[in-house]
């Protein structure tokens, strides 16, 4: 009796654990492999939105692929050049203006949910603290610029980001991913630049 009442109570809490597991799900980083990896962030922001439909290009944030090491997220200034105008989705505007119509009024200005997370950073002096996606260990060396200037582009590594709404590491970021192009990337690239990525250990590892 008294070792059934204990086997009922584990299995209470293995299938607890395993809810608390599964709804947890996308905050759970396995060690050295976080492919899918796919964090909900501060402000809904949409690359599917800025670099796919609006057709926004990557380096206007993130010029630092061709000049550093990092490729860098932009400051809140950077979205400012545009939402400081742009207060609301163009639909929320319209829908605004059509009942003011009616109503025969003038339209209040209207200001989404999501960017006024981000007038309130900029407000309050505060940066927006983004969550980070891709991240490999201290002991490798990783500098975007030599692979950008070898003409590939970021969807070889970082997939379609322009279809997504929430960015997701596509890549395992491996070793074995890694090598694998160096490997069979000899030669030209597609844009057509001669190039000779290295294999010996000391390139990867300091
Ligand atoms: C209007 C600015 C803007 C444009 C254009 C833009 N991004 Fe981003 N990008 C951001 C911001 C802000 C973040 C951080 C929030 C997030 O992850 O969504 C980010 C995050 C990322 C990340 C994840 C960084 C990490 O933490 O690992 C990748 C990869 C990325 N962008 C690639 C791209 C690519 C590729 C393009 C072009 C197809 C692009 N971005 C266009 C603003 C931009
Ligand atoms: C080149 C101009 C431009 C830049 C730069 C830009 N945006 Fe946008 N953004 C827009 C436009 C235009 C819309 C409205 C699209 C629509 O009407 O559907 C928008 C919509 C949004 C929305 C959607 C609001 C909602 O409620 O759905 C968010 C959130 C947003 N932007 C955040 C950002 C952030 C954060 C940055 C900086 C990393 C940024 N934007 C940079 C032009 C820009
Ligand atoms: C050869 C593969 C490769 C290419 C090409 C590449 N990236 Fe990356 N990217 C990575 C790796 C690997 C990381 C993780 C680096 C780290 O943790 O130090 C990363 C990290 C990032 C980050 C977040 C950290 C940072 O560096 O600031 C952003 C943003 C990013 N990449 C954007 C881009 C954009 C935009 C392009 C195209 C202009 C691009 N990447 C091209 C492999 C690549
Ligand atoms: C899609 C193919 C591709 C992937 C994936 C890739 N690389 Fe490269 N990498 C290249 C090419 C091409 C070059 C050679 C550039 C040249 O010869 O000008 C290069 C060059 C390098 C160099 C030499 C830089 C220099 O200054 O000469 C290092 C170090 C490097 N890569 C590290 C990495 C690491 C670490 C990863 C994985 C996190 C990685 N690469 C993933 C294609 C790739
Ligand atoms: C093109 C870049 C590249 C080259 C060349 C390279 N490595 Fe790595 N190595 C990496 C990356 C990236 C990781 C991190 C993998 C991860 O986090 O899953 C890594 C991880 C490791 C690790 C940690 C254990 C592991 O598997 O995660 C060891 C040990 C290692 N490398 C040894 C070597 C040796 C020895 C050589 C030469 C024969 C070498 N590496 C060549 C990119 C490289």
């Amino acid at each position: 009796m008294k070792t059934r009442i204990l086997f009922l109570l584990l299995l209470c809490a293995v299938i607890l654990a395993t809810i608390s597991l599964v709804k947890s799900g996308s905050r759970i980083r396995l060690a050295g492999n976080d492919q899918g990896y796919q964090p909900a962030q501060p402000i809904a922001y949409s690359h599917r939105l800025h670099a796919g439909e609006l057709a926004i290009p990557c380096l206007y944030c993130h010029s630092g692929a061709e000049k550093s090491r990092r490729a860098g997220i932009p400051a809140a200034g950077v979205c400012m050049n545009c939402h400081r105008y742009v207060t609301d989705v163009l639909g929320a505007v319209r829908a605004e203006e059509k009942l003011a119509g009616e109503e025969g009024r003038d339209p209040v200005p209207q200001t989404s949910l999501e960017l006024k997370k981000l007038y309130d950073a900029l407000e309050q002096g505060e940066p927006i603290v983004w969550k980070r996606v891709h991240s490999i260990p201290d002991f490798v060396a990783f500098d975007h610029r030599p692979h950008v200037a070898a003409g590939i582009i970021c969807q070889s590594c970082h997939g379609a980001v322009e279809t997504m709404e929430r960015v997701r590491q596509e890549a395992s970021l491996s070793m074995g991913w890694c090598v694998r192009c160096h490997r069979d990337l000899t030669g030209r690239t597609e844009a057509g630049k001669p190039v000779n990525p290295p294999l010996d250990c000391v390139a990867c590892h300091y």
